[in-house]
């Protein structure tokens, strides 16, 4: 088996590996660039792990995670034209840099080539993967429409806003670790449980990305602080304050403001003067206590899940 690191590298050391077609270079020079700026490698990292739950062969399970990181940086690419962001892991983002209809195409091809991972799997798993693949890749449009669409509205539940990031961020995790599952041959149980494992730590994953979106240091976050702020996300921090505030400073939230840096200044102060971290870190706690109640149940050797809950313990306290 490998620790976290050890699977990282084999990610870092394939992705140069892919080949991609040379022109037109303004389609391929953007997907190059985005795979090529990093990242945690946390999808295939989680993909090869649970694969490693069940088979020696880890190698059986990198097309799948290639598939996967493959997938996530076309939503990144498609994400940041959504939210505006103009910045990626410390670098401009795609859109920034050739153009908001290139990114779309580039992203486009990316889903393409995450589709040509996976045709190389085995045949007695291709359908599984695909299915599992479809439903993930479905269920993250879905929740990128509900953000969206959450963006515009002031009646927005905490309910909806859990359902919306489970979309849009959880599947993929859980989907990276049930496909790991299947082509690593567990049975449907074990798949079953390592999804709601991946699930789980996934909305926690995202209340992290929320909390780091107000609260990471900016040398180190790779991303716009303030960005969810400056675009009116319907955060759990939001809708948490908001239920908490008067009706003074409920202008301060939901108003306007002279500057996006006054308003993210504004609506931070408020956060600060309702303890609102420490309730998204509270919130957060209670998803991964229930991803581990879904390892603690999984049928394999307590020993054999130990790089799991390393990795778990490794996005948990990620600064980026
Ligand atoms: C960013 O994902 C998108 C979210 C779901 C919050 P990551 O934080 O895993 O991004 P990289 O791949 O490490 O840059
Ligand atoms: C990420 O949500 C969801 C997807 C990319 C599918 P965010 O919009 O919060 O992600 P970041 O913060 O830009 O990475
Ligand atoms: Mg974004
Ligand atoms: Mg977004
Ligand atoms: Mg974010």
């Amino acid at each position: 088996m490998h620790n976290p690191t050890e699977l990282q590298k084999l990610i870092e050391n394939a992705i140069p590996k892919i080949a991609y077609p040379a022109n037109p270079a303004n389609l391929y020079e953007p997907i190059k660039y985005i795979m090529s700026l990093g990242g945690k490698r946390i999808r295939p990292v989680m993909v090869l792990m649970a694969a490693e739950l069940f088979t020696d062969e880890v190698t059986k399970a990198l097309d799948v995670a290639l598939a996967i990181e493959t997938f996530h940086n076309f939503t990144l690419v498609h994400d940041d034209i959504m939210d505006n962001a103009p910045l990626r892991r410390g670098q401009q983002t795609v859109h920034k840099k050739w153009g908001v209809n290139n990114a779309i195409l580039s992203g486009d091809v990316m889903m393409v080539e995450s589709n040509k991972h996976l045709s190389k799997v085995d045949l007695n798993v291709l359908k599984p993967v695909l299915d599992t693949f479809n439903q993930t890749a479905q269920g993250v449009c879905e929740g990128q429409q509900l953000d969206m669409e959450f963006e515009t509205r002031d009646d927005v539940s905490i309910e909806e806003y859990i359902e919306m990031i489970r979309l849009k961020t959880a599947v993929l995790l859980g989907g990276a670790m049930k496909l790991g599952a299947i082509v690593g041959g567990a049975d449907e149980k074990n798949a079953e449980l390592l999804y709601q494992f991946g699930e789980n730590l996934g909305v926690a994953f995202q209340l992290q990305d929320d909390i780091l979106d107000v609260y990471g240091d900016p040398e180190k976050f790779g991303k716009q602080v303030g960005g969810d702020i400056i675009s009116n996300k319907k955060t759990f921090l939001h809708l948490t304050a908001k239920q908490l505030i008067n009706s003074e400073e409920t202008k301060v939230l939901l108003g306007t403001h002279n500057s996006p840096e006054q308003k993210v200044n504004a609506v931070t102060t408020l956060y600060n003067n309702y303890n609102i971290k420490e309730l998204s870190s509270a919130e957060m706690q209670k998803y991964l206590t229930k991803a581990y109640s879904a390892l603690n149940d999984l049928a394999v050797e307590e020993s054999r899940k130990s790089y799991l809950r390393e990795l778990t313990k490794q996005i948990m306290e990620r600064e980026s």
